[in-house]
């Protein structure tokens, strides 16, 4: 089967067995069948990964669908089944006036991926408004309840991602929100937007459209330019070496990080080598946020990985910081 329709970056490449779960218990039958003692691979949509190689095991995709709120005097418990689209939930919630997502719309891929990696944007992460999520183990056979504070959540990483990568196939996911808004509009992106437009008290509707308005201008569309969103980690360093190359680069573009480190804009030191907008053969870094590599059209996954290597090699060279590939390499 070609999973080129499975990809946001549109790679043309083939796996060997294809199995689509719109029902969590046809986990069990798979388990049963002996499926997860072979090689496979759980795919939701396809929007944090590179394929490089054909693939001769099973490819997971899970497409299980639904979505309950039960409320809680001011909180809403929200479970959505994995295979609900993100962007269909945010907007779902902003309809229902379910606060807490609102700052992480038009993010591709989901709710199944939303913990694995620890989406995020504009100033809200999923681990700020992540309660649960109901998981299969693949090596037990059996499915399980992991917490907040069970899933070891950081910048863009998770339990799921790093120690457990590849054991859990996440089949529903509970996000607690609130009735009452509590408006997070401190990302400047956000706050000069709103300015422009003459908005002082936003609601949850405004953030989103605001948000939307500013991922459709900076980051492409991967139904158009096939891509997978920030390619690269923002690179975290300490405050000693991140004072050695302010020195140098005085303009560099940082955050603090509440544990004293500091976090680096990748796409400021991708651009500062001169990568923005830069193509080469059928892989390229876009013109509006160096952070996201794109396929041109008819791109391999080698040609974006060889790319994404000679970007590292060369931030490397200038600032002496290795940048990490935030995008699942297979
Ligand atoms: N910048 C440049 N040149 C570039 C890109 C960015 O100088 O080519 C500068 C910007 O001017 C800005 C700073 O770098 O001062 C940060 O840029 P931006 O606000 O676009 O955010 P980012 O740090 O590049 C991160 C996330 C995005 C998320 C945005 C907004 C990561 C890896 N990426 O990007 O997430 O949308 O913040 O919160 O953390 C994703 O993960 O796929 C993703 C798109």
């Amino acid at each position: 089967i070609s999973l080129k329709k499975y990809n946001t970056f549109g790679i043309e490449e083939v796996a060997q067995h294809f199995i689509e779960i719109t029902e969590a218990t046809q986990l069990l039958d798979a388990y049963e069948s002996g499926i997860f003692e072979k090689d496979f691979l759980t795919l939701g949509g396809g929007s944090n990964i590179l394929f490089t190689q054909p693939y001769a095991g099973y490819i997971i995709k899970i497409n299980i669908k639904g979505i309950k709120a039960n409320q809680v005097q001011q909180e809403i418990f929200l479970t959505a089944s994995a295979g609900e689209i993100w962007n269909d939930l945010v907007w779902f919630c902003v309809n229902n006036n379910y606060n807490g997502l609102e700052n992480m719309a038009l993010i591709p891929g989901t709710v199944g991926a939303s913990p694995v990696q620890n989406i995020g944007a504009y100033g809200t992460e999923l681990m700020d408004i992540f309660y649960s999520c109901v998981a299969f183990d693949t090596l037990e056979g059996v499915f399980r309840i992991f917490y907040n504070e069970d899933c070891q959540f950081s910048y863009r990483d998770s339990i799921f991602k790093s120690e457990q990568k590849g054991r859990y196939i996440i089949t529903e996911v509970t996000y607690k929100l609130h009735t009452s808004p509590s408006i997070n509009s401190s990302y400047g992106a956000i706050s000069t937007e709103l300015e422009k437009r003459k908005i002082t008290n936003p609601t949850i509707r405004d953030i989103a459209e605001v948000v939307s308005f500013i991922r459709v201008e900076k980051l492409p569309d991967p139904s158009t330019v096939g891509n997978a969103g920030s390619f690269f980690k923002n690179p975290i360093v300490s405050a000693e070496q991140f004072k050695k190359i302010k020195t140098l680069f005085p303009e560099m573009i940082s955050y603090d990080m509440p544990d004293g480190r500091i976090k680096l804009a990748a796409g400021w030191l991708i651009e500062q080598c001169n990568w923005k907008g830069k193509v080469i053969g059928q892989a390229g870094v876009w013109k509006n946020q160096a952070l996201v590599l794109i396929n041109i059209q008819s791109a391999t996954g080698n040609e974006i990985f060889e790319l994404s290597s000679e970007i590292i090699n060369d931030v490397y060279q200038k600032f002496n910081v290795k940048l990490e590939r935030e995008v699942n390499i297979f």
